[in-house]
């Protein structure tokens, strides 16, 4: 769907925004259009409204907006979404990737229904592949004007999903009572491993998605690139994060209740023998 909207809406010589650590997918859909990626830095690892806005120029045809970020696991509330609505021109189309919304419990977050709802300019994207845990099926979904969905439907492939990926979509949606589930022993454990990483000495940034970004010291023997090696030994596998411009850092998604203790208890291991 990103890809679909980047091929849709940008040509040679236009430029499209995204932030810092945004997901990685928009500057590849970006230059895959032939268009120019341009990064609005971020502040405490969480996309900032003035940079993006401060990066438009006459060219800017597109901002894409993961929010939930990944690797970050930060938001921006719907206040600050809509006072970036505000400040674009209305040429420009903003593209706000709500892949973690179910996840996220927070009661400023808004995942952008009602702006796309008020608004000609806004689209919003889903996917399957997260609260629903349908990855494998290749399964999302956008909510977007009239018009915008008229320019994807033309350019999209006839059978772009197939039958099977949309009977479980169905299925999946109205599996409310997994989605509940989901969501407890996300938020449970998301705060468990937030506070007992954050006392073995590690930063970790506050995440409202279904992962935590850890932060490691450059000391030789403790890097991220160190942890990652002693995990990965012990089967445990977090994901780098050096691409996103984070080098010093993995991301561990939330996990059962033994692999997040079994985490845990390897990352104070690491932290003791280095
Ligand atoms: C921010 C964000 N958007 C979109 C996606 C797309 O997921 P999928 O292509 O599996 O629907 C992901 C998955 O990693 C993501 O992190």
């Amino acid at each position: 769907m990103l890809h679909l909207l980047a091929q849709a809406y940008l040509v040679d010589g236009d430029q499209a925004i995204y932030t810092t650590h945004g997901f990685l997918i928009y500057p590849i859909a970006i230059l895959g259009a032939g268009a120019t990626p341009v990064v609005a830095p971020e502040k405490n690892y969480t996309a900032d409204v003035d940079t993006i806005l401060a990066a438009v120029t006459n060219k800017t045809k597109m901002v894409f907006l993961a929010n939930p970020n990944n690797p970050t696991g930060t938001a921006l509330s719907f206040d600050e979404i809509k006072r970036l609505h505000r400040g674009l021109p209305g040429n420009v189309l903003l593209v706000l990737d709500a892949a973690y919304a179910e996840y996220v419990v927070r009661n400023d977050y808004e995942s952008g229904i009602e702006l796309v709802a008020t608004s000609e300019n806004v689209v919003m994207c889903r996917t399957f592949s997260k609260i629903h845990g349908l990855a494998a099926l290749r399964l999302g979904w956008m909510f977007a004007p009239a018009h915008v969905v008229d320019v994807i439907n033309r350019i999209r492939g006839p059978f772009n999903t197939n039958g099977p990926a949309i009977a479980a979509g169905i299925a999946a949606i109205e599996d409310v009572e997994h989605q509940e589930r989901s969501r407890a022993h996300n938020t449970r454990w998301l705060n468990w491993l937030t506070e007992e990483i954050g006392k073995l000495g590690l930063t970790v940034t506050p995440s409202v998605a279904n992962f935590v970004l850890i932060h490691f010291p450059q000391t030789k023997g403790r890097t991220a690139e160190d942890a990652d090696a002693f995990l990965s030994a012990r089967g445990l596998i977090l994901r780098q994060t050096t691409a996103y411009k984070l080098p010093n850092a993995l991301r561990m998604s939330v996990g059962t209740e033994e692999a997040n203790r079994l985490t845990v208890a390897a990352l104070s291991d690491f932290l003791a023998q280095s």
